[in-house]
């Protein structure tokens, strides 16, 4: 089936066969091709162990193949039924304070109790086998948004287990990586570890750090084991599972965990409303389209009206017309799909209150409308589906610094490391370049600059691999507090940022937080907050010091020549506007240009490049006024011929099929 895949989750277990029927028709007139299902329907598919109903299961696969709408069938592995967790209580998740949770909402299992992990494997094996042959199946969806932590018994075997791998079954090893000495923690014997669970002040970070990595491995093992059944009954129907993207759910290394999925899906609910909200789709789908290695990924799930501006006190209904700049601004940067959470409202249960495709009020509603109004553009543009976006400069995205950075013993907890990253990415999407993130053992040399804006854990690896992309010629702009520890979370001897000094022509002597709301200025004019720090230059040019205060004098940010490159380093956490005229000048410096040269400011462009040299030019005017847009080849929403400008009004979107190629970076 060609074209994107439009729709979202569907339950029809929830609701009485009359309304399948009205579905079947929805779905219809809103162009809906593609359906989640089954996502948390284990209890319904077992209702005891062992017992399977699949009757309302192979109806809702015939009658959506039937209908023309694609199935992403899900293992209901994300949400164990009462009868499960009652017959193996030690399958419970247990909190760091050794409290026992239980069922009674959701991800409530403990993801390595073998109980689970068999319950698990069982039920996927069933569904692998009863639908291997089903036309309607597009792609297996394994459990949803993995994550759940545990800190139980079987989880303390398990990351025993792991750390034994880990250490080549050295325990000494382990005891120096994770400086024992200090505070009388050195270990006899394997069974002395334990997970971090709740102890008496702060945790030893790298047994903490070890954890996470320990803990998004185990959860790894446990899709793999479902992925693997999938593979056997299936070899050549795609399978993933859902990443969930905001800031406050990263249990898991996505880098490793996107070599696992075949496509990279996520879930992605807006954290802000108005313009800050349409970044945070740009922060969103550039990290999943980095994770997929550039290719068309999935949005598995987006709110098609709400957002959680306020920290899950209360929802914002999305203003009219954001479902389709939204939508599309996940199409113009890779994806190959506009999926939503979810297709019908459901009429009781927790999430009642969740937008959907189909609310509680039915067709005759803004929100419909709108979705069918979707359908049918997004149908129309089916010859963009498969292509790419290319990107000249990368941020990278470390796994290990984010959980790093977020352990209590960093001397500002005010200083965190998405924040600092979406601060990077913003000012990039307000120059108009568009942005990939990456990792360190990836090809950097393939990027102009690559930005870091806070290397906090650095190996030693880490820091060759950038010393080299400078060397080569890149433009390397490192943030403040980077290189400070290592991969065993064990400081850098001998000034920071350790293992790059020489790239960098800099050396930190010692660091000096600010207060929230506190502020440094800067020789040129600059404004830094958060943070700064005492450091000294071998080499590097001084672009800016600091004015006033203990730092007074000294550089503050500063730029040096090593091998055919720049490193670039910046000291403190510059304000907006400052952040702003610091990427602007490093993008020049390194003839980086914006997608579109000549877009007025507030209008954001992206392109998509076709593999026969084609290219789709997506143009979003966030202002409230009329733009014109140089622009050349046919607007596919409208069918208009544009030579030459285009006149965007006021929050529009336009789609162009380029007739002149776009030039390149
Ligand atoms: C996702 C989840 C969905 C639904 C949604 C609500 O995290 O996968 O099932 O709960 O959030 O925003």
């Amino acid at each position: 089936m060609p074209g994107f895949w439009y729709g979202g989750d569907y339950s029809p277990e929830q609701w009485p066969p009359a309304v399948w029927e009205e579905d079947d028709a929805l779905m219809r007139q809103a162009g809906v091709n593609t359906a989640t299902v089954g996502v948390f329907a284990w209890s319904t598919l077992e209702p005891a162990e062992g017992t399977y109903d699949f009757t309302w299961l192979d109806r809702t696969l015939d009658r959506l193949h039937a209908n023309g709408v694609r199935v992403i069938l899900a293992t209901p592995t994300a949400s164990p039924p009462p009868w499960f967790s009652l017959a193996h209580p030690d399958a419970l998740p247990v909190t760091p304070e050794g409290t026992q949770r239980w069922h009674g909402s959701r991800d409530t299992y403990c993801a390595a109790a073998p109980a689970y992990r068999e319950a698990a494997k069982r039920v996927t094996a069933a569904l692998g086998e009863r639908y291997a042959e089903h036309p309607a199946v597009a792609m297996w969806h394994v459990h949803n948004e993995y994550g759940t932590p545990c800190y139980c018994e079987h989880v303390a075997a398990a990351f025993r287990c792991w750390l034994r791998a880990r250490y080549d079954g050295d325990l000494a090893a382990l005891n120096d990586a994770w400086y024992t000495r200090f505070w009388s923690q050195g270990y006899r014997t394997w069974d002395e570890i334990l997970p971090p669970r709740d102890t008496q002040y702060l945790p030893n970070p790298a047994h903490a750090v070890d954890f996470a990595r320990f803990w998004s491995d185990e959860l790894l093992a446990a899709y793999r084991e479902q992925r693997d059944i999938l593979r056997g009954h299936t070899p050549d129907t795609p399978i993933t599972t859902n990443f969930m993207l905001p800031d406050g759910y990263q249990m898991l290394d996505f880098w490793r965990w996107s070599a696992e999925v075949d496509v990279v899906a996520i879930d992605h609910y807006l954290n802000a409303t108005g313009v800050a909200g349409t970044i945070d789709v740009a922060f969103g789908a550039d990290r999943a389209r980095s994770f997929n290695r550039n290719r068309p990924w999935l949005l598995m799930e987006q709110a098609v009206s709400t957002m959680w501006p306020g920290h899950g006190e209360m929802v914002t209904a999305k203003e009219p017309g954001r479902l389709l700049r939204d939508s599309l601004a996940y199409v113009a940067r890779g994806s190959d799909s506009v999926l939503a959470f979810q297709w019908r409202a459901s009429r009781g249960g927790s999430e009642l209150h969740h937008a959907a495709m189909v609310p509680h009020a039915g067709a005759d509603t803004r929100v419909f409308r709108e979705v069918a109004a979707l359908g049918r553009t997004l149908s129309g543009l089916d010859e963009i589906v498969g292509s790419t976006v290319r990107a000249s400069v990368a941020i990278l995205w470390d796994a290990d610094t984010r959980w790093a950075l977020e352990l209590p013993v960093t001397p500002s907890r005010h200083l965190r490391y998405v924040p600092a990253l979406r601060d990077t990415h913003a000012a990039l999407w307000r120059a108009g370049a568009v942005a990939d993130f990456a990792r360190y053992e990836d090809d950097l040399s393939r990027y102009a600059v690559v930005f870091a804006p806070s290397a906090y854990l650095l190996s030693p690896a880490a820091a060759k691999s950038l010393a080299s992309y400078v060397e080569g010629g890149g433009h390397l702009v490192l943030g403040c507090f980077s290189g400070v520890v290592d991969e065993r979370y064990q400081a850098w001897l001998g000034g920071f940022p350790g293992g790059l000094l020489e790239a960098l022509g800099v050396r930190v002597e010692e660091f000096h937080p600010l207060a929230p709301g506190q502020t440094v200025a800067l020789t040129d004019g600059a404004t830094g907050q958060l943070w700064s720090e005492d450091l000294a230059t071998h080499g590097a040019e001084v672009l800016a010091g600091y004015r006033g205060g203990v730092l007074d004098g000294k550089p503050a940010i500063t730029r040096h020549t090593h091998g055919e490159g720049t490193g670039w380093y910046v000291s403190t956490f510059l304000n907006e506007g400052s952040t702003d005229r610091l990427v602007r000048r490093v993008l020049d410096a390194a003839g980086v240009r914006p997608e579109l040269p000549g877009a007025p400011e507030g209008v954001e462009a992206v392109r998509r490049h076709g593999s026969d040299g084609r290219s789709w030019l997506f143009l979003f005017n966030h202002t409230d006024n009329t733009a014109t847009v140089p622009a050349h080849g046919r607007e596919l929403l409208t069918g208009a011929h544009i030579e030459g400008a285009l006149r965007l009004a006021p929050l529009e979107v336009a789609v162009i099929r380029e007739t002149r190629p776009p030039e390149v970076n």
